[in-house]
């Protein structure tokens, strides 16, 4: 097999899910940002938190979450790209975050913050940044309900779409199948991509075995509105589970 060549997923394809960055909203409005992405069909909202250490930028903290929480009923999950979240996980759960996505690459104890997130009652969810191998997360497969595989270099929206990462993507995907791995609710274990996911990108990342995509500024972009950006991205990530 050439290194550009994508093995399939082994398991049944995941349900696609469609999941909006709130980084291009309008920050004067989020609430009634939060209110426009769910009536256009999301399937949750990512709230990417940023701290100017982690990445080099600086975004919001719980209490924008926790102000937000009331004009949305969609699962928020918050994506920690901060140094040392363990401090604060209980702050995004109390915020109403139902999934934390903790970076590998943040924490000197993976293992011990992914548990930090379960004991909290969120969902545990793992990153890696495109140079982090899969197998920084093999021996947490148990802990969590999530992978998720930056395919940009985090801190920004509107970055180019990292096609390497789709070998990644299949490798991961082959890992947790392999495994035989649950998760830790049990019902198995997403991969998320989050970076440069467009009409253009979707496909490749779907079909490689991500089932979960965030959407920032493709989606702000779209003429003809959220609604149709979401069920266009929708389309195409499920037409390419099924090619
Ligand atoms: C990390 C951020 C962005 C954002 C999506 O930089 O997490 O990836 O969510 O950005 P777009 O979709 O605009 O590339």
């Amino acid at each position: 097999m050439s290194s550009t060549t994508v093995p399939r997923p082994i398991e049944p394809a995941r349900p696609i899910e469609i999941v909006p960055s709130v980084l291009p909203a309008d920050f004067a409005r989020l609430g009634e940002e939060c209110a426009a992405l769910e009536a256009a069909g999301v399937d949750r909202i990512q709230w990417d938190v940023m701290d100017g250490v982690f990445v080099p930028n600086l975004t919001f903290g719980p209490d924008v979450i926790a102000a937000c929480r009331p004009h949305a009923q969609v699962m928020f999950e918050a994506h920690l790209m901060v140094v040392d979240p363990d401090p604060m996980l209980g702050a995004y759960v109390d915020a109403g975050c139902e999934m934390l996505i903790v970076h590998a690459e943040s924490v000197t104890h993976l293992h011990r913050s992914l548990n930090r997130v379960a004991e909290l009652g969120a969902k545990p969810a793992v990153a890696i940044n495109p140079s982090t191998p899969i197998d920084a997360v093999s021996h947490v497969l148990d802990l969590v309900d999530m992978v998720l595989v930056m395919t940009v270099n985090p801190g920004f929206g509107g970055q180019a779409y990292i096609a390497t990462m789709e070998p990644k993507i299949a490798a991961l995907r082959r890992l947790i199948d392999e495994s035989g791995c649950a998760g830790a609710s049990g019902a198995g274990i997403d991969i998320e991509v989050d970076g440069g996911i467009s009409a253009d990108t979707i496909s490749g990342a779907a079909a490689a075995g991500a089932n979960v995509l965030v959407s920032g500024s493709a989606l702000y972009r779209c003429a003809d509105g959220l609604a149709h950006g979401v069920a266009d991205l929708r389309c195409r990530a499920e037409a390419a589970t099924r090619a």
